[in-house]
């Protein structure tokens, strides 16, 4: 449903994105996962045709987004990063809109908004003014519009950004539900969401798609050590020092309030060793156990290696949108 093909993207002679090749099959659900300027947004803003690719191609729906723009953006409903949402439009009028530009027929845009105002859980709020609004709720009626003309390809830009836990559970819960119908492919900084929501996740760094894989074979397939998480009453200020000189030790990492990780080599269970040299210093052992390995030590790991020389003028900050 979504094809891009060496798809390349400079601003000025900014390399954004770099050769990035995206399968998402008929109704799946892929997390597009990346640091802050990676490249998700510019990625998505090239599959909805709002800006052209420097080199290689995309297709949704079998559509060029390029060259068959019309058509392809029929196919997908777009939740952007920053929502243009017009502010002082009540939530109805603003969807009644948006189905104008999309040429939906008179019946079909009743049908279609009393559907996406009760999935969005939006009907008590239908006729208020959208400046009005919280963030969440705007979210929603962003997520709304994205759904009015029934578009097969749903493409989320940080769709639970902004929003409060529980929101954040509800929204989840809505993206999931309406993966059964939709091939939905949805960008996020935040892992837990990646690993709960997708099926399959994709991550980007510094413009280059670096893995792309199951939560759990990602999780899988990086493991180099094993992990012991200990938590210590009173560490001392030399913990992390007498821990790494420890023989089975890979290397500590203190994570605070007497938190540390411990890597071991792989297949080597230590517990003991590391339990009694614990206790034989007096730290106050209050807690040790194996740690699970976590899609966001994946993403840590991934994302902090030697970024490829995707571009000289490569920044770290946002850039201007
Ligand atoms: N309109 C633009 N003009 C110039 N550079 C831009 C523009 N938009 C993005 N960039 C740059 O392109 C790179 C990728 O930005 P992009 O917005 O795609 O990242 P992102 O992965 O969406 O990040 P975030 O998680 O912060 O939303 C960044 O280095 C950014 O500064
Ligand atoms: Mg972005």
């Amino acid at each position: 449903m979504i094809r891009c093909e060496g798809l390349t993207k400079y601003y000025g002679n900014h390399q954004a994105i770099a050769d990035v090749d995206i399968h998402v099959g008929e109704g799946e659900i892929v997390g597009f996962l990346g640091p802050n300027a990676a490249g998700k947004t510019t990625t998505m803003r090239i599959l909805t045709s709002f800006i052209p690719p420097s080199a290689g191609t995309a297709t949704v729906a079998g559509h060029d987004v390029v060259t068959d723009s019309l058509e392809s953006r029929r196919a997908i409903g777009y939740l952007p990063e920053t929502s243009s949402l017009y502010r002082d439009m009540r939530v109805t009028q603003f969807l009644r809109f948006c189905a104008g530009l999309r040429g939906m027929g008179r019946q079909e845009t009743r049908e279609r908004m009393d559907y996406v105002l009760d999935t969005c859980g939006l009907s008590h709020r239908a006729d208020s003014i959208i400046g009005t609004l919280s963030l969440g709720y705007r979210q929603r009626v962003g997520l709304a519009q994205a759904l009015l003309h029934e578009p097969p390809v749903l493409i989320l830009d940080e769709p639970t950004v902004g929003l409060d836990p529980n929101q954040i559970i509800e929204v989840r819960n809505l993206i999931k539900s309406l993966a059964k119908k939709h091939t939905v492919m949805l960008s996020t900084h935040i892992l837990p969401e990646a690993q709960m929501t997708c099926e399959r996740v994709i991550i980007i760094n510094h413009g280059r798609i670096i893995a792309e894989d199951t939560p759990e074979a990602l999780t899988a397939q990086i493991r180099e050590a094993e992990t012991i998480s200990i938590t210590l009453a009173s560490p001392g200020d030399s913990v992390e020092r007498q821990l790494t000189d420890m023989s089975e030790v890979v290397a500590v990492r203190p994570r605070g309030n007497g938190v540390y990780h411990i890597d071991t080599a792989i297949g080597a269970d230590v517990r003991a060793e590391i339990a009694e040299f614990v206790v034989g210093r007096g730290w106050g052992l209050l807690e040790l156990r194996p740690l699970e390995m976590t899609l966001e030590d994946v993403f840590q790991q991934l994302t902090t290696e030697e970024p490829a020389a995707v571009s000289a003028a490569s920044g770290q900050e946002k850039g201007a949108e």
